[in-house]
């Protein structure tokens, strides 16, 4: 008999509640991301707020960054700026390096 078949009830602290379904048990149940990465720490700019503006004057991420700074800086935000203009999104529950 697996392990996991034994495990009913998971706490994880911040993570919040995990519970496996009984029956049938189930090794991995989902489980919110920890992380959320939503804007410029340097520049204090919301993605949100970034995204609009970008799609507003057809910016790239070249322009985006001259225009408001974001990802000019320390240039942590800069895999995720250019995500958000691939994709639209502008919350990330991952970490995004430039090779990735
Ligand atoms: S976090 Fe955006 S430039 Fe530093």
């Amino acid at each position: 008999m697996a392990v996991c078949q034994y495990v009913t009830d998971i706490r994880m602290g911040d993570m919040g509640d995990v519970r496996t379904t009984s029956p049938p048990y189930r090794l991995f149940s989902p489980m919110p991301s920890p992380i959320s990465i939503t804007r410029c720490i340097c520049q204090g700019r919301e993605f949100a707020d970034l995204l609009p503006l970008a799609r507003q004057h057809n910016w790239d991420l070249a322009a985006l960054m001259e225009h408001t700074g974001c990802g000019a800086q320390c240039g942590l935000c800069r895999p995720y700026l250019r995500r958000m203009l691939k994709t639209g999104r502008t919350e990330f529950n991952e970490i995004i390096t430039e090779n990735g």
